[in-house]
This record gives structure tokens, sequence and C-alpha cells, in this order.
């Protein structure tokens, strides 16, 4: 598969290229940036020293935001490829996924564009209108655990937020099995790592305001929260969404808190997490009792999930650790791609 990689500077494009540089099927023919500082093409390893040496083309900085869709198809799939991922800020997704779907290409977005069904929510969970009705309407929400069947023929996959994976994953398979009292209230309290906001440098992500500090931000506006609402069929006055930020690079964990609304074991817990994710390579379900933690996940593409469960209450609590850009971002957009090219979902992942 040849593959043209936007966004290639950022943090997602790096973990994008570090892994499709080792895939047994991917070449990578296109890599992608911004112009913003007028710079001139370049090679990769001046924004990433760790890629020395693996990538002869050199990175192209193009303003997409700013070209026709002719310039833009040039750009993007000039060197002929099958695939282009865009790991992009949402607003340049979201103008230009519509012009490589019209000339026929196959696109995994990672950005928040084309993950909620209704366009009418952009400006309030993104703060922007969207007009792509047509692309959105296309697109399939890339959980591979959840989607096999539709992202083996989508054109168009549009990969889920790093958050919304871990807390997905840790309750899709309750919720779907009736087990949930909704009317309990279901919530997640989740915490990530520093590069989960991207490279661009900001007041709150300067290193004296993480190093030795944990804060919670986005209470009740993250935009994640609408993509798991529409994606666990929950509605949004049952469920509380907490992110906080980390004084770590790498890694998420989601402690997620439901009532159970029948007695139940935690060996039967455990059964059903197994059995649902007995088809998922890159979930690993541990044993009642152990808990998962960032240092377990951080650089590598699983998903880690462990239980806490008080019979006598039927409180139960599902830990979900992921690495932010592993499993939360670029291993999953790989294995999205797998699976759209017919190949086992865990190639070059494992
Ligand atoms: N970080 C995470 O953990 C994570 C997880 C899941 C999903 N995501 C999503 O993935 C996307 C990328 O995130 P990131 O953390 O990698 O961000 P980032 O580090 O800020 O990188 C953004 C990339 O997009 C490029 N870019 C920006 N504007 C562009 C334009 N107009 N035309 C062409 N290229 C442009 C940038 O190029 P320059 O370097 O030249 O500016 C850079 O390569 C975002 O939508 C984010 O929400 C991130």
């Amino acid at each position: 598969m040849r593959a043209a990689v936007v966004g290639a500077t950022g943090y997602v494009g790096r973990e994008l290229l570090t892994l499709l540089a080792r895939h047994p099927y991917a070449r990578v023919v296109g890599l992608i940036s911004s112009d913003l500082d007028g710079k001139g093409p370049f090679p990769i390893e001046q924004a990433h020293p760790a890629l020395r040496g693996r990538f002869t083309v050199p990175c192209q900085p193009l303003n997409l935001e700013g070209l026709a869709g002719n310039k833009v198809l040039e750009a993007v799939a000039g060197a002929g490829v099958d695939l282009v991922f865009l790991a992009t800020p949402h607003e340049t997704s979201r103008d230009v996924v519509p012009i490589l779907l019209d000339s026929g290409l196959r696109v995994i977005d990672l950005s928040g564009a084309f993950r909620l069904k209704d366009p009418a929510a952009y400006p309030r969970w993104y703060g922007f209108e969207h007009h792509a009705s047509k692309a959105l309407a296309q697109a399939v929400y890339g959980v591979p655990e959840l989607a096999r069947e539709a992202i083996a023929q989508a054109q168009l996959v549009s990969n889920p937020g790093c958050y919304a994976t871990s807390v997905i994953l840790a309750l899709a398979p309750l919720l779907r099995s009736g087990w949930v009292d909704v009317s309990a209230g279901i919530i997640s309290d989740s915490k990530s790592g520093a590069s989960g906001a991207g490279r661009t440098p900001s007041g709150k992500l300067h290193f004296p305001e993480v190093n030795e500090n944990c804060r919670a931000y986005g209470i009740f506006t993250h935009h994640h929260v609408p993509e798991m609402l529409q994606a666990l069929e929950v509605g949004e006055k049952d469920f509380i969404f907490t992110p906080h930020l980390l004084p770590v690079t790498r890694g998420i964990l989601s402690t997620v808190y439901v009532r159970l609304n029948q007695p139940r074991s935690l060996g039967q817990v455990v059964s059903l997490f197994r059995q649902f994710y007995e088809p998922s390579p890159l979930v690993r379900v541990y044993e009642g009792g152990s808990l998962p933690e960032i240092q377990a996940v951080a650089n590598t593409q699983f998903a880690d999930l462990g239980f806490a469960l008080d019979e006598a209450t039927r409180r139960l609590i599902v830990a979900s650790a992921l690495d932010n850009l592993g499993k939360g971002a670029a291993g999953q957009a790989v294995q999205n791609m797998n699976l759209m090219f017919g190949l086992p979902e865990e190639s070059g992942l494992v």
C-alpha cells in the first residue's frame, strides 16, 4: 500500500511514520506539513530526529487550507497513493477530506472533523460550522473492535479520539449486553499525558505548569464527549466525563464508574469482556482484581482493561489504559488501514 501522511511533522504524524516504516505491506510515498513558517521541502528528520534515514521522500510544506481543490489533490496524491492519513487540525481535515473523496481516494482522518454524524453538533463542540454533510454521512467511525466490517468497506474512516477510545472500549461490552443501570449515571474520570494536545506550545502546556501537577480541564465541554455518547448510545444527562492533564508525556488512564442493574460476580464481568474482545488482538482483558496502568501500555498499540466490583452494591469500576498516540491515534489508524486492505488487523502493530 502506498500511503501519504499529511501532518507528518506533528506528534501523531511521527507515530504514524514510525509504524508505517516497519509495516510489512505499507510504503510512505508522500509527507506533508504546513508551510506556516515559509520553509521549503525538508528531510523529515529535521522535525523528528528519530526518523533519520527511514524515508527518502522529503516533507513538502503546504498550507492545504489555502489551496484550490486540484492543487490539494496534486499535493497529496501526486505520488499515486492508495491511502491518505490526515493527522491535521480539525478544520484542515474538514476542508481537505471531501476533495480527496471526490477523487476516489481512501482516507483515514485522525482529527475530529468526521466523527459526529450530525453537522449541527459541530458549532457547539468544535466551534466551527460543518458543510461537508455528504462526507460526514459516509464516514465510518473507526473503533475496529466494534465496526470491522464497515471499516473494511469504507472510503473514509474517522479515527476516534484518544480519550474516547479508552472510554468506549471500557463501556461497550457492558452497555451492549444491557448490564448497566444507566439511570444511576456513568462517570469517566480520565487522565492524559501532555502529548495529547499536540506539539503547538501554549502556556498551560509549559513544562513548569504540567510538571508535578495534575488538573482537570474541559469539564462538560470536551469535544470527545459527543463521539462517546454517539458510539455508546447514551444520553448526555447520564454521562459525566472529566479529563485531567498528567505530568507524563504519553498515556491515558480512564477510570469508569457504573452501577450494574443485576447482581454479578467479578468472574462474570471478566468473562463478558473476554468473550466480547475474543477476536480483538489489541485489547487485553485482565484477570479479576488486577488493574492496568499507563506504564503497561505506553509505547504499545494495546488497550488494557481491568475491573473492581463491590458485589453488595453492584458498583463496578472499569480501568482502561492506552497510549494516546498508539491505540488512541496512530496505532488505531494503522489497525483501520489493515482492515481496509484485507490484512490481519494487528499487522505491523505487535
Ligand atoms: N496528540 C494526540 O494524542 C492525538 C490523539 C488522537 C487524535 N489526535 C488528532 O490528530 C490530529 C493531529 O494531532 P497532533 O497531536 O499530531 O497535532 P500537532 O502535533 O499539532 O501536528 C499537527 C500537524 O498538522 C500540520 N498542519 C497544520 N495545519 C496544516 C495545514 N493547513 N496544511 C497542512 N498541514 C497542516 C502541522 O504542520 P506544521 O508542523 O508545519 O505546523 C503538523 O504536521 C489532530 O486533529 C488531533 O486532534 C491527536
